[in-house]
Parts: structure tokens; sequence; C-alpha cells
């Protein structure tokens, strides 16, 4: 058993706390304690992040990024959870090639972590959740959703419908052709697409507008934007480094969804964190679409909040507390039952991103000058594992089985 001391956000405020931890869980939060002695954190203690939307390449693609290097980015930045897509080279789509997966990654991750298996005729009871293809993006994969078998579990969408897809195809080679090539129309259509289906626990990925967003809660979907979607538009001038399915939008539109990022309609920031080498991306043509930022997430979030941009309740909410709760996890809350992971950080300590000196294996990202609020701790389970910008404990994250959940 052992307790922290500090400042915690608890049910939307900070509140000088005493929280009880026995093996990594939190047992009790308390006003006082003279039974034991307390590790004293620093600062602001919020819940550790929770990323239900990553691609860490591992295993096949690893001269992108592997999960050792893909879960350092995310603890540096303040995610101690993170959700893994199965588009891998070899795409996660039974039994078997989970296993694989889960065995190439063994005790090199950095945090914990679920992954999800891509919908098909055969269910991993083991998955995080399903993944459904509704349009082709990198590694290709579509899904056939008439044929699937389903699980209670979450089922993020990639919504951008394939047919629509193919009759908006034209030249591209830049930010604003490759918006036209997979439109907004390609987003609306795949979210009413979804609704046919009659499926439960659907959860939109990555939405790139205000109308995609309520149109998606109207249906009873749970929502996910980007911080990309919300800070970046068409005509940032960064090439194939901004080029991404579904793509950036036009100003206007990024605008209004940033505006109105504090509705009830939002549940999840989440990063799509889909790292390819600078080589890759190169040529705008023929890029692979894709954008790091997983290490960025919340502290671009917190820069946001800050700026006035956003409500912390909110940030805390979608960057912590909704992806848990969506993907059933007991992470994201300060509170009874739930992990002890935290980070701390200094409201007023803010940092310009730079792509060399974030931790994933690509070494690029589209933020770079962005203003960020990094955490100087990181605690996973009531073990501190990131100070000062170091990593002070051996890889220890553990694999979040939705068989035992
Ligand atoms: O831009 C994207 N990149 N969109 C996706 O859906 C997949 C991702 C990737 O894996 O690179
Ligand atoms: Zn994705």
């Amino acid at each position: 058993m052992e307790a922290f001391h500090g400042r915690f956000y608890i049910s939307g405020e900070f509140r000088e706390k005493y929280v009880v931890v026995d093996r990594g869980v939190i047992k009790e939060v308390r006003d006082e304690l003279s039974d034991m002695r307390a590790t004293n954190i620093p600062g602001h203690v919020l819940p550790g992040g929770v990323d239900m939307h990553v691609h860490f390449r591992d295993p096949g693609e690893t001269e992108k990024e592997d999960f050792k290097t893909g879960s350092l980015s995310a603890i540096f930045g303040g995610t101690t959870t993170v959700c893994d897509m199965p588009n891998n080279k070899i795409p996660i789509t039974n039994y078997s090639s989970f296993k694989s997966k889960l065995s190439a990654i063994g005790n090199r991750s950095y945090v914990d972590f679920g992954l999800y298996q891509a919908a098909s005729k055969e269910v991993v009871p083991e998955a995080i959740g399903q993944k459904i293809f509704l349009g082709r993006s990198t590694g290709g994969l579509l899904t056939d959703v008439g044929n699937c078998e389903w699980q209670d579990k979450v089922k993020v969408v990639h919504g951008e419908l394939q047919e629509c897809l193919d009759n908006n195809k034209r030249e591209n080679d830049n930010l604003v052709s490759h918006d036209m090539n997979r439109p907004l129309e390609c987003e609306m259509e795949a979210i009413e697409a979804t609704f046919k289906y009659r499926l439960e626990r659907v959860h939109m990925g990555h939405l790139t507008s205000l109308r995609s967003l309520e149109f998606a809660k109207s249906l009873g979907f749970t929502t996910e934007v980007t911080p990309h979607h919300l800070l970046l538009n068409s005509s940032a001038q960064i090439g194939s480094f901004g080029k991404v399915n579904p793509p950036l939008r036009k100003k206007s539109v990024q605008q209004e969804l940033l505006n109105n990022i504090n509705s009830k309609s939002l549940d999840v920031i989440a990063s799509d964190h889909a790292p390819h080498t600078t080589q890759e991306k190169e040529v705008f043509r023929e890029a692979p679409s894709g954008l790091p930022g997983v290490e960025t997430r919340i502290p671009l979030i917190l820069s946001s909040y800050r700026k006035g941009l956003i409500s912390l309740d909110k940030g805390i909410s979608a960057l912590m507390e909704r992806p848990a709760e969506i993907c059933r996890i007991n992470k994201g809350r300060i509170a009874k039952g739930f992990d002890a992971d935290f980070i701390s950080l200094d409201f007023k300590k803010t940092t310009e991103i730079r792509g060399e000196e974030l931790h994933s294996r690509c070494g690029w990202t589209p933020f770079e000058n962005f203003e960020g609020i990094f955490p100087d701790l990181v605690y996973l389970r009531g073990e501190l594992i990131v100070q000062e910008g170091e990593v002070v404990s051996p890889s220890s994250g553990v694999f979040l089985n939705a068989k035992e959940q």
C-alpha cells in the first residue's frame, strides 16, 4: 500500500487530497492521512490520458514506429493507455494474427494497451473493440459489414464511404485537392450507412466537422475528433505532412469545429497517431496518409485550455474519462477503483513543439512550433515512469485483456 498527496483533479475541481493506492489501484481518496507516509506530487495532478485511436505499426512496419517508441511517445505526452488499431502489415482480422501481434509486442510497452481487431467473421474475445473500415485508407482494409460477427464491444468506424470516395477521385497533389478527393459528403454518407446496420456501441472515429459530429451524435453514436482536424486546415503550408484520411478540411470548417469544441456532441479527442517516414512523405501524390500525434494530443489541448479555447472539464472528459468509459476500462479518473495513473504539470510552463524532440520513431510532427503543455511527472498504476523529461522505470505497460474485464 502507498499514498500520494497533491492537488488532484476530482469531480471537476483541483482538490488537495491523499490518494491511497493498493497494487496500482486507487483504494481511497481522503482528506487526511495519519497512519502512513505519502509521496508528494507537485503541480496540478490529472488522470493519465487514454488515447483510444493509435497506429503503432508493430509488427510489420517498425521502420515507422514500434510499440516501444510509440508508447514512449505516448507517455511523454501524458497518455498512459492506448488502444491500437488493426491495420498492421498483416491485418488483425482473426485470433491467430491477434495472438502473433500480442507476442510481438511482448513487454516493450511503456503504457497499458488494448488492441482492436478488424471486424470479420471471427471474433477475438481479448480485443478491446472492433474496427470497421467503410472506406479504404492506409492498409487498404474494407469491412464487409453484413458478414461480420459482433461482440458487445466498442465498434470504431473509419467513416468515409468507399463508393463516395470512388466517385470523387481526381488529381491529387496538394492538401486542397486531397480534401476534394475525400470530401465531407463521404463522411456524412458513411455515418448514414452505419446507422442502417443497427449496431450497438458505435463510435465514429476522427470526425472532421461540426455538421458530421452533430449528425453522428443525433444517431446515438459516440464521437471522436483529432487535434489535427481541430487545429490544422487545408491551407496549412505543410504539404504531404498534412496528408491524412479523412483529410484536413478548409479553414471555415476547421474553425467551426474548434469553436464548438465544448459541444455535448463531442465525446473523445483521440490522436489517430499514424506515423510514416519522412522519405515516404517526400512526394505528395505518392505519400501515404497519416500523421503522428500521440505525444502532442494532451499538450496541445491543455494549451488550448490556457488560451480559452476549451474548458478544462471538457478537455479532461475528452482526453481521459470518455475514452476509458467507451472502451470500458478502469482508467481516466482519480477515484476509488480506478488505476492510479497520474500526470502532473504546471499550466504556466509552455513548450514549443519540435518534431526532433518528440519520441516517435518517425521524427516529425505537423504541429512544429505549436505551443504545448507537457507533463513533468507521469505515473502508471502508482509507479513513477517519467520525471523531468527522462524515463525512470523499465517498460511496465500491460495488455488490457477485454476477456477478463
Ligand atoms: O490517414 C490515415 N492514416 N488514416 C487512416 O485511416 C489510417 C492511417 C494509417 O494507418 O496510416
Ligand atoms: Zn486511424
